[in-house]
């Protein structure tokens, strides 16, 4: 790392590889890192140990990893640029987060939306890997130090409990971690389901139509825009109870960087139809080079793994350092 690039700030972020990334990552998530390679030191990474929440087949998750590593890569995330690395080849996230588990308490645990959401929606399977999600979730992030967390909306939640961990920690053990900041895209933090747009685009929807994956073909992803639920008006106007068209309006602002007054005035007198088919095309035409990205690099397993070889690499050194202070700090014994 050059010394310009340490005096940086740190942006740190990771997504889970449960499945092929929806709209919703890219615009809330993944398209930001990419932007902010170039000002910040980036630190990206593939939360593979958060994904054992869910209990899948073993193959399948492997594979999904290379996928989603892939994934990164073919969103324009530079190995040049930025760190990238699988969260499971770098041991010091497990130790931290245990660490922090031992300082996080029952209650502010069980206050979390997204352990109440999942345990209401998958009964058979509350595990104490989904009650302590957070716990490792804070140890990712503290453990580089991190200035700012580029997340969308719904890990708000996660990121205060971070904060309040490492303030926690601080006060009881002196100064360790670094507070880091939510760092939230104006537009696109909430994608919301094309079919129930109350609701987040998430890539466990069971129903295909409510889900546009970056890797969706173009007639595919036009056709999913044509049948996104709207409303009975003929406006495309933001506004409050038009949740459809209001989340139609915000992937289109975010894809060309329309504004979305400039927006309504585009679509005035047009009906609901010419607006979903606009709003199809841009985004197919966004991901496309995605798409062809992709399919090059599956086709190179070796240079992936290289890649994924040097991220861990560096990404042990670095987090090492915060570890080994915070090992002190809590009186584990180090011997020299
Ligand atoms: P994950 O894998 O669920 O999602 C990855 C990122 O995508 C954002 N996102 C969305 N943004 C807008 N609209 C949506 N519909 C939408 N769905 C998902 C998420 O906010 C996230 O930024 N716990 C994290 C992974 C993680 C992490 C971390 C993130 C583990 N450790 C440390 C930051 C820092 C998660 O499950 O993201």
């Amino acid at each position: 790392m050059s010394e310009a690039q340490e005096k940086k700030k740190i942006i740190l972020s990771g997504i889970q590889p449960t499945g092929v990334f929806t709209l919703g990552n890219y615009l809330g998530a993944v398209k930001n890192w990419q932007q902010m390679q170039e000002d910040y030191q980036c630190y990206y990474f593939i939360a593979d140990l958060h994904s054992l929440t869910v209990h899948i087949d073993p193959k399948l998750r492997k594979q999904q990893s290379l996928q989603a590593f892939a994934l990164l890569l073919a969103c324009g995330i530079d190995p040049e640029k930025s760190l990238i690395f699988v969260q499971s080849h770098v041991p010091t996230h497990a130790e931290m987060g245990w660490i922090l588990a031992c300082c996080s308490q029952f209650g502010e645990l069980s206050r979390m939306t997204q352990f109440k959401d999942k345990s209401a929606k998958h009964p058979e399977n509350i595990n104490a890997g989904l009650f302590t999600y957070p716990s490792l979730m804070a140890g990712d992030i503290l453990l580089y130090q991190a200035d700012y967390v580029p997340v969308g909306a719904d890990q708000t939640q996660h990121l205060e409990f971070t904060r309040d961990i490492a303030t926690r920690f601080n006060h009881v053990y002196g100064e360790t971690f670094k507070l880091p900041e939510g760092y939230f895209p104006k537009l696109g933090a909430r994608v919301m389901s094309l079919q129930e747009p109350t609701s987040k685009m998430s890539k466990s929807d069971t129903n295909p139509n409510a889900t546009i994956s970056i890797l969706d073909e173009e007639n595919v992803i036009i056709k999913k825009f044509k049948r996104a639920v709207t409303d009975s008006e003929m406006e495309v106007v933001f506004r409050e109870g038009k949740d459809g068209i209001n989340n139609l309006m915000t992937i289109y602002s975010a894809v060309t960087g329309k504004s979305l007054d400039d927006i309504t005035s585009e679509f005035a007198g047009k009906g609901y139809g010419d607006f979903k088919a606009a709003v199809g095309e841009a985004v197919a035409e966004e991901l496309r080079p995605v798409r062809e990205k992709y399919a090059e690099l599956m086709g190179d397993k070796a240079e992936l793994e290289r890649l994924m070889k040097q991220g861990a690499e560096i990404a042990t050194k670095i987090s090492s350092r915060t570890l080994t202070k915070a090992r002190k700090k809590v009186g584990l014994y180090i011997t020299k």
